[in-house]
């Protein structure tokens, strides 16, 4: 099948994230202007280069989340492994910005080492980040989408001890959890071991 993406696509349901798939989950805390804490998953959600280590994560709306960062310039992916699945679903909630989700899913927030927004105590690793940009996306006819793109530069990396074995994260084990399509996820278990050509 082929599908022009101004028409409908005749499936029950859009298969176009099942398509670009599994994509990481950025688990992300922020503080609101008014001291509120504020946590969400965003799977549209990457890092894009590691010198310096840049991440993305774009917000279909104005969400707390995009008006925390644009308030505060600052904000912390946390890696969500399988046993934080429940947790981070939880913390998807929408709720009035005045509610802590992380209250709602359950988690503690432990102070950031180089920003104010504090990362989550039960995940394994966390990016503390600076943004770069927060920008309003455009469509390919210069029409403003209700679509936000937050860049970020990551400034400092937590990562626990016992996530790490002979100086390698321990991916396998840690289980981190993807997005796929639909309602379905995936957790990284399964790892193997390529060699570049010419190296
Ligand atoms: C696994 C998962 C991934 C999500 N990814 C996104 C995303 O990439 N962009 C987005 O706008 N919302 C995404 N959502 C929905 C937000 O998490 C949800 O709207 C949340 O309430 C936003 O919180 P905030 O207003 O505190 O930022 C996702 C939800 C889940 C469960």
């Amino acid at each position: 099948m082929f599908y022009k993406t101004d028409r409908h696509h005749g499936l029950p349901y859009n298969p176009f994230k099942a398509l670009v798939a599994p994509r990481p989950i950025g688990w992300i805390s922020t503080v609101g202007a008014d001291g509120v804490l504020n946590l969400a998953p965003y799977s549209y959600f990457n890092a894009i280069g590691d010198e310096p280590p840049m991440v993305v994560f774009s917000s279909t709306g104005y969400k707390d989340t995009v008006a925390n960062v644009k308030a505060t310039g600052e904000f912390v992916c946390n890696l969500v492994t399988k046993d934080l699945s429940d947790a981070m679903n939880a913390s998807s909630a929408a709720v009035p910005d005045h509610v802590s989700e992380f209250e709602l899913a359950g988690v503690t927030p432990v102070q950031s080492e180089l920003v104010s927004a504090p990362r989550v105590g039960e995940a394994k690793a966390a990016l503390e980040c600076k943004a770069v940009k927060v920008e309003q996306l455009r469509d390919i006819d210069g029409n403003e989408l209700n679509q936000w793109l937050v860049t970020g530069q990551v400034v400092g990396v937590y990562i626990s001890d016992d996530a790490l074995e002979d100086g390698r994260v321990k991916t396998a084990a840690l289980q981190p959890l993807a997005r796929l399509g639909y309602m379905d996820y995936s957790a990284v278990d399964e790892v193997f071991s390529l060699k570049r050509p010419g190296s």
